[in-house]
């Protein structure tokens, strides 16, 4: 490993006499079947942005990718205990691999919200915004429902937007001519569902709902301070009560 590192020092200090400022070492370890079979290990040594070489398990050796390279990927793959840490590096990625595939979900679901905007400049009278976000992998459909069928005009989405952190976005909006009774919902298919989730646009029974909802807590609240309001009154005004004959009998009584 130290050897290893020192041959990696090695061909930063030959390049940056060159007149190179930046180099740096990638390496990332590739799978995708679960039982971790699959892993690549693909190590890159790059200066200035440029490729010095790389190392691929699947070709098991170090190619270099310009011609002044090419001595130092021979001595490493003719080096026996470059190619043993490399042997190591491999079993750690599956490993990795491994745990990754028992305690990552392979795919996230998306949080779905169903909204409507103003939709000025449209001679349609709606506009209907469904967005999902925060899911992986990219692969999403969204489509719109009318009463269970699918309506294709007036529809425009975007395109699945990186959230950065492998999760992504998307948006995708509907103008439509709303009709008395019709039911409009979006229709959200992913990986991570096992059937198609149908997201419903609440018309009017829900917002009657949330409005007697709203309306019987105004309501209460308004009695609590109104039976409140009263009772600091009876005590105000039985207080008031008191004091005034006191004070009117003296001087009425007196001279
Ligand atoms: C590694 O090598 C394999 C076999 O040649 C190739 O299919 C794969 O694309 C290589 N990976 C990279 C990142 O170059
Ligand atoms: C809706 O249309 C899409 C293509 O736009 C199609 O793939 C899908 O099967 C259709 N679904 C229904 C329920 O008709």
């Amino acid at each position: 490993m130290w050897t290893q590192r020192l041959i990696f020092l090695e061909l930063l200090l030959v390049f940056s006499s060159e007149g190179a400022f930046y180099g740096y070492y990638l390496g990332r370890c590739q799978f995708n079947s679960p039982d971790s079979n699959d892993v690549v290990l693909v190590e890159q040594l790059y200066f200035n942005k440029i490729l010095l070489g790389q190392y691929n398990s699947t070709l098991g050796k170090v190619v270099a990718f310009i011609e002044k390279a090419e001595a130092y990927a021979d001595m490493l793959n003719k080096m026996p205990r470059f190619q043993a840490h490399q042997i190591w590096k491999i079993n750690r990625c599956k490993t990795g691999a491994q745990l990754a595939n028992e305690n990552l979900p392979a795919a996230v679901e998306p949080y779905v919200w169903l909204r409507s905007v103003k939709a000025e400049y449209s001679q349609h009278q709606q506009k209907l915004v469904c967005s999902a976000y925060d899911f992986y992998p990219k692969k999403i459909r969204v489509t719109w429902l009318k009463d269970g069928k699918n309506i294709t005009s007036g529809v425009t989405s975007t395109d699945e937007l990186p959230n950065g952190h492998w999760l992504y976005q998307i948006h995708s909006y509907l103008e439509f001519t709303p009709k008395p009774g019709e039911k409009i919902a979006c229709m959200v298919d992913h990986a991570s569902l096992k059937e198609p989730k149908l997201y419903d646009l609440e018309p009017e029974p829900d917002s009657g709902k949330h409005k007697m909802v709203v309306g019987s807590a105004g309501l209460l609240l308004g009695l609590l301070f109104s039976v409140m309001g009263f009772i600091f009154f009876k005590k105000k005004s039985i207080a008031e009560r008191v004091r005034v004959p006191t004070s009117e009998e003296i001087p009425e009584n007196n001279p």
